[in-house]
């Protein structure tokens, strides 16, 4: 596998090769990112992750410094699943950007407590775009609002680069993937699968409680595990607003807190329940 640090070195390095498969990523490599490694090279193309901690997405009270950094092992993770290319700029990469202002659906879930929070990420994902110019790029499905809005933004200015996502990958006890759960203490981590427990149960119950009843149960029973909830809901799968009524699919989606920890998770549901 190639480490480029500079954008200079992929233009040299990559200016012949077209059709490359992207994997944008913060770092701190889990299961849930070498999946998407594994999902782009199904496509036969040459892979490249790229990993940088993105200032431009974290606001001023977020875990931006204690955000998990892990380069040797991420590295050795990539190498092992012959990933092709590794793409690790310096800081000033997120400098002087033009600030990409994302559309309305980037208020709704996340976007309600973290104000341009999306602005960061789609600023980001236009600079790595325009950089590598990929024929595909993949993302994981864990971050569902980060991937609609990323897909109708490559749409309209990058309609060559074809958009995947990808299914959440879980630990054993059905706790999403994320490099976040590295920092949860060990009893907040035991019961942080009730996050995915919830959903499920909210899956379970959709065409005999009404949303209301079942996301009222559901917070209470979250709230006396000390997760403290920024949204839970049943929410339309394209423009994110919340439903009371299911009828054909849906989202269901959560974000809370255990401790100082923001975990993040979604089901989506079709009208057969599947
Ligand atoms: O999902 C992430 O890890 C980040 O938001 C992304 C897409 C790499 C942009 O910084």
């Amino acid at each position: 596998m190639k480490i480029l640090t500079t954008e200079d070195a992929i233009k040299t390095e990559l200016i012949e090769k077209r059709g490359l498969s992207l994997i944008p990523t913060m770092g701190n490599l889990h299961s849930g990112h070498l999946s998407l490694v594994k999902g782009a090279k199904k496509y036969n193309l040459k892979t490249i992750a790229t990993i940088f901690v993105n200032p431009l997405q974290f606001g001023p009270n977020e875990d931006f410094n204690r955000y998990p950094r892990t380069i040797e092992s991420d590295i050795k993770k990539l190498e092992k699943i012959d990933c092709d290319y590794v793409f690790i700029p310096e800081i000033d990469f997120a400098k002087n950007l033009e600030i990409i202002k994302a559309p309305s659906i980037s208020l709704e879930l996340c976007g309600k407590n973290r104000p341009g929070h999306f602005d960061g990420v789609l600023t980001i994902i236009n600079k790595i775009f325009s950089v590598i110019l990929p024929t595909k790029a993949f993302f994981g499905l864990k971050d569902y609002q980060q991937f609609i809005l990323i897909k109708e933004f490559a749409k309209v200015n990058f309609p060559g680069i074809q958009i995947f996502g990808l299914p959440i990958i879980r630990e054993k006890d059905g706790l999403a993937m994320s490099s976040r759960n590295n920092l949860l203490s060990r009893d907040d981590r035991k019961v942080a699968p009730l996050i995915y427990e919830s959903l499920t149960w909210i899956k379970k119950n959709i065409n005999k409680l009404s949303n209301e009843d079942l996301i009222k149960f559901s917070t209470e029973n979250l709230k006396k595990n000390n997760f403290e909830i920024d949204y839970l809901g049943v929410y339309d799968i394209s423009n994110l607003k919340e439903i009371n009524n299911f009828k054909e699919s849906a989202l269901i989606a959560i974000a809370a807190k255990l401790g100082n920890v923001r975990l993040i998770d979604n089901i989506i549901i079709t009208n057969d329940n599947t």
